[in-house]
């Protein structure tokens, strides 16, 4: 549907593993709008993550990230995924504010942890070991600035499926 390549770009917000990929891509779907993933333009471009990290710390990688969003951004309409951390730099959570409807999924520590555990994805800010006492470190940290989105959404009791769904009804009530 034309009118629905013509809204804002609509960014997924949330921590590590909340589900931002996998819903992002049903609610890119359910829109008929393309689905970038910002940690894949990355990687494409620098490589591993985990290397990005050694080779730039974690302020080089925050720089590589905010190149990703912007070049998302620049595109025609989608759906962005984004990293866990991208709303803690600055100029990135600038930029969405100003161009992207965000949408941040919000996901208890108890069940990231558990998913964090089962994930073959190596996260440099968590370590190979993540602990609940991280999770919820980190959590604290930056959950006031995942709670500036537009939308909230609260997991994980429905389907992936399902909250693509309610997120697309949401989105076009705004
Ligand atoms: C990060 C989250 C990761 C990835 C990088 C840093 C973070 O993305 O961008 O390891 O700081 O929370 P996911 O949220 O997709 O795991």
């Amino acid at each position: 549907m034309p009118e629905e390549r013509a809204g804002p770009h609509v960014a997924l917000v949330g921590f590590m593993a909340a589900g931002k990929s996998t819903i992002g891509r049903f609610v890119a779907n359910e829109l008929g709008v393309p689905f970038v993933d910002t940690d894949e333009l990355i990687v494409a471009r620098h490589g591993p993550i985990p290397a990005l990290f050694e080779r730039s710390g974690e302020a080089g990688f925050r720089e590589a990230e905010l190149q990703a969003v912007l070049e998302a951004l620049e595109r025609p309409r989608c759906v962005i995924a984004l990293g866990g951390g991208a709303v803690t730099h600055p100029p990135t959570r600038a930029a969405l504010a100003e161009r992207a409807v965000r949408v941040y999924l919000d996901v208890p520590a108890e069940t990231i942890l558990a998913r964090l555990r089962r994930s073959p994805t190596v996260r440099p800010v968590v370590g190979r070991e993540p602990t609940l006492e991280r999770v919820r470190e980190l959590m604290a940290l930056r959950e006031p600035l995942y709670r500036e989105s537009e939308l909230v959404v609260r997991g994980p009791r429905r389907s992936k499926l399902a909250y693509a769904r309610a997120i697309v009804e949401r989105l076009r009530g705004t």
